[in-house]
């Protein structure tokens, strides 16, 4: 479970005091998966920063299972928007860093992510270096290093942005599946109001900046949802009311 109980934040910049979350509060209970939608620049990133344990809070508090005194940076799996691979690592030796830092075995981390590697798109270039890869392979091989450990708690910025309608969608298949056999609990953020209602339980809108939870919209659409879904009349009713309030100003 992971709760964020009015949190606010922000960042002193040469203009002065950039307030960017304000009095934030959602709840995420086990199991579950959410997204959070909202505009460009309104502080979705900050938000995972901070559960995350990268980033302080000015004010307010973080319950991981009820515990708000939990050590949370490295116990959960963060996918971060910029992929952040090592260039002076291959892809495959990029991916299994966080078996690594668990005190896994390289041998054995590295027969684990192969598993893998096929599904990911990434075969052929296990043994290059990211500069050879393309921004959709990179953003996979990143997606795959932040799932492999397969954490309780997964927080996954913007995932799948950069792949093409296709990969899109097979990756998205690929982390319900995963989600479906682990039950851990997932936040995603998200630009794509069809991603987010098709891989969601609950959905958090949050206005822009200084940002506040403005809409938390529950998905009861039933699973599984194939791409079939998003032309069904009860997806379009939670579609329009999702851009309603995205489009409100
Ligand atoms: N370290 C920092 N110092 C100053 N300002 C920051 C810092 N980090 C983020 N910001 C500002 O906070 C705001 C929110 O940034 P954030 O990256 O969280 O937005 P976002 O919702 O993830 O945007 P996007 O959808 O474009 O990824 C922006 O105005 C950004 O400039
Ligand atoms: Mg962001």
């Amino acid at each position: 479970m992971v709760e964020v109980n009015q949190l606010s934040k922000s960042f002193s910049t040469e203009e002065g005091e950039r307030k960017v979350l304000d009095n934030i509060n959602l709840r995420v209970n086990a199991g579950e998966f959410v997204s959070v939608i909202g505009p460009s620049g309104c502080g979705k990133s900050t938000l995972l920063h901070i559960i995350a344990g990268i980033d302080e809070v000015d004010s307010g508090k973080i319950k991981i299972n009820d515990n708000g005194n939990s050590p949370r940076l490295g116990h959960i799996g963060y996918m971060q928007q910029k992929d952040l691979l090592l260039p002076w690592r291959t892809v495959l030796d990029n991916v299994i860093l966080g078996f690594e830092l668990k005190g896994v075995a390289k041998s054995e981390a590295r027969q684990k992510a192969m598993e893998h590697i096929e599904t990911f798109g990434l075969k052929g270039f296990e043994n290059q270096y990211p500069f050879v890869l393309s921004g959709g392979m990179r953003q996979r091989a990143s997606f795959l290093r932040s799932v492999l450990l397969r954490q309780d708690v997964m927080l996954l910025d913007e995932p799948f942005g950069a792949l093409d309608a296709l990969t899109r969608h097979q990756m998205q298949e690929w982390l319900v599946n995963l989600w479906r056999t682990l039950g851990n609990t997932i936040i995603l953020v998200t630009h794509d109001t069809d991603e987010a209602l098709l891989l969601s339980d609950k959905i958090y809108v949050m206005s822009a900046r200084p940002a506040k939870i403005v809409m938390s919209l529950e998905v009861d659409l039933p699973r599984p949802r194939t791409h079939a879904t998003v032309t069904e009349p009860e997806f379009a009713k939670l579609k329009a009311k999702l851009l309603a309030q995205l489009h409100e100003k």
